[in-house]
């Protein structure tokens, strides 16, 4: 944990082999997105996600990791991240966090999203778009950074100048118990990526590093707690939670979001940042 671990640069030709397992990610998110309703188990979730990696001859990364038991992670309300599909059906108003990885040819691919059903509370819908905006600034960070710790000053930032009139004037909690990650050959690598401002400036930024930028905030608390299943990560305060994540590679010539169709490219415009693509 002193940032002395040994991070897999990876070849532009490695980076192409990850876009296929990003897109494969991104494949299957979509399908949930546009299928999950209230009603539905957050198992059917897992079911859906599953179909289409299989379809493009890929393999669900999360299976089996330290013995996760499925393809995704599904967490509902105040679940932050790691919730296992199950039996528990969705009701309206739920605010639902779906985490996906993939392998393709040995490479990873990893994100999530988070969805607000039907009717939809306004407060949750600008918690997840708070994050989902953490998520992009950290991300654009990395274009311009010469240290990882740049994506955790980006988050806070986002955080720190957001508009709280619908979460009663309270700052929203930056969960610091769970960090992105290096990715490549394994789905955790080193570096750590902090969602958080840190005192280290954290790894060198450099051509070939890859790695998952995943703010997780909260209503409330940044404080979080597992559940007896060993894996369910709940809010301490039992506040709602949304969760974002994009698996991202650092090009030569920029940054090259690989598990967006679109490379990154529409939201990280609105940033000042042009994406590199190698496709
Ligand atoms: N994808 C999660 C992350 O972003 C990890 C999932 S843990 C697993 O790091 F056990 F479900 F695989
Ligand atoms: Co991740």
């Amino acid at each position: 944990m002193f940032g002395q671990e040994r991070i897999e640069f990876k070849t532009p030709d490695q980076v192409r082999v990850m876009r296929r397992a990003g897109l494969v990610v991104a494949d299957a998110l979509d399908a949930v997105r546009a299928q999950v309703r209230p009603g539905m188990t957050t198992a059917d979730l897992d079911t859906v996600a599953g179909a289409v990696i299989s379809a493009a001859g890929a393999t669900p990364s999360f299976l089996g990791y330290d013995g996760y038991p499925a393809t995704v992670c599904v967490s509902v309300n105040d679940e932050v991240v790691h919730g296992i599909p199950g039996a528990r059906v969705l009701e309206p108003g739920d605010i639902v966090s779906i985490d996906c990885g993939a392998i393709v040819d040995g490479w990873h691919g990893d994100s999530a999203l988070t969805l607000v059903l039907p009717e939809a509370h306004p407060a949750d819908v600008a918690l997840s778009d708070a994050t989902e905006r953490a998520m992009w600034a950290g991300i654009a960070a990395l274009a311009l950074a010469d240290r990882l710790g740049a994506v955790g000053e980006a988050v806070e930032e986002v955080v720190d100048a957001m508009d709280t009139a619908l979460n009663d004037g309270m700052r929203y909690g930056v969960v610091e118990e769970y960090v992105g990650h290096g990715i490549g050959t394994a789905m955790h690598q080193p570096p750590d990526v902090l969602n958080y401002r840190a005192r280290a400036r954290g790894a060198r930024v450099r051509p070939g590093l890859c790695v998952a930028v995943e703010p997780m905030l909260t209503r409330g608390t940044q404080s979080t707690r597992v559940l007896e299943d060993g894996w369910t990560v709940v809010t301490a305060d039992g506040s709602r939670a949304a969760h974002w994540e994009h698996t991202v590679a650092v090009l030569e010539s920029g940054i090259w979001v690989l598990t967006a169709r679109d490379g990154g490219a529409a939201r990280l415009l609105e940033l000042g940042v042009t994406v590199a693509r190698l496709d």
